[in-house]
């Protein structure tokens, strides 16, 4: 056990009941018609993760589920939120492009500063803020280019990063952030400009094997103190012990039938009041 004292941030996010949720289409190698989520279990632990953030002092918001949008319940691909400025989604996948105006419609009620935008790109599914520096993933989802509309939108430093294995199609599934410097992330998702990338920027970085193809490990949220993650992770869950953080594992694994894990369910609202 480290010696560390990490300190808790308080967080603002903005979730959606899994009150739609259904797999009616295979858009990521994890989907699979023949398995539908057994609806109720999934509330059941939507709503354990809820209450959690509520448990550890967390601004939870809900945005309506939309009857016929059976992937709502993973708000973090619906935008990016910075500052008080809220760049909506561009979905790469037609099956999603039915959330984009409710997610735009609730942050402009909401009052944060709205932000439409022009390329494709899937929110804090691919695009993680770490400091002051955004981490951008590309190669499945959101496309390269929409990294300068990212800069441009939020004036801050965007890094763009290769995916490669499709099982890690978003970011969010290939890397978690701990704290304003520290990272934890799958190496082999990336290729290998990002991977050098990446060891350069975060030396400190837990850098995990990529696991067994049904766990989402590393789609976790954190609040620089307290990790959220999914149970019996192992050696993830030891080596943040080691570094002082503080392990809470909740279990999501009905989503995971979509595709989305703890992180997918969880949109960050930075700014916004004053
Ligand atoms: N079925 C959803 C999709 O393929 C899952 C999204 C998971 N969200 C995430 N942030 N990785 O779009």
């Amino acid at each position: 056990m480290s010696s560390t004292q990490r300190i808790q941030q308080p967080r603002r996010y903005l979730m959606c009941r899994p009150e739609h949720f259904a797999v009616s289409s295979e858009i990521n190698p994890w989907m699979n018609r023949g398995r539908q989520p057994d609806r109720a279990r999934a509330l059941a632990q939507w709503q354990a993760l809820h209450d959690t953030y509520l448990r550890l002092g967390h601004e939870v918001e809900l945005i309506d589920p939309v009857p016929g949008l059976d992937d709502m319940v993973y708000t973090a691909n619906a935008g990016l939120v910075i500052d008080g400025i809220a760049l909506g989604a561009r979905f790469a996948v037609a099956e999603r492009r039915g959330e984009e105006p409710h997610f735009l419609d609730w942050c402009a009620a909401h009052g944060f500063d709205v932000v439409e935008p022009v390329a494709t790109q899937e929110g804090e599914g691919d695009l993680m803020l770490v400091g002051d520096t955004i981490l951008a993933g590309h190669g499945f989802r959101s496309v390269r280019a929409s990294h300068d509309e990212v800069a441009r939108v939020f004036g801050r430093e965007v890094v763009s990063l290769r995916l490669v294995n499709p099982t890690y199609y978003h970011l969010d599934t290939a890397l978690c952030v701990l704290d304003e410097e520290t990272i934890a992330y799958l190496p082999a998702a990336f290729d290998q400009p990002s991977q050098d990338e990446l060891a350069v920027r975060f030396p400190d970085a837990i850098r995990l094997p990529t696991p067994a193809p049904d766990a989402l490990v590393v789609n976790a949220t954190s609040d620089g103190r307290h990790v959220i993650i999914p149970p019996d992770t192992g050696h993830f869950e030891a080596e943040l012990r080691e570094r002082g953080y503080l392990p809470v594992p909740v279990d999501v694994s009905e989503l995971h039938l979509g595709g989305g894990g703890i992180k997918c369910c969880t949109l960050e609202l930075r700014g916004g009041r004053s």
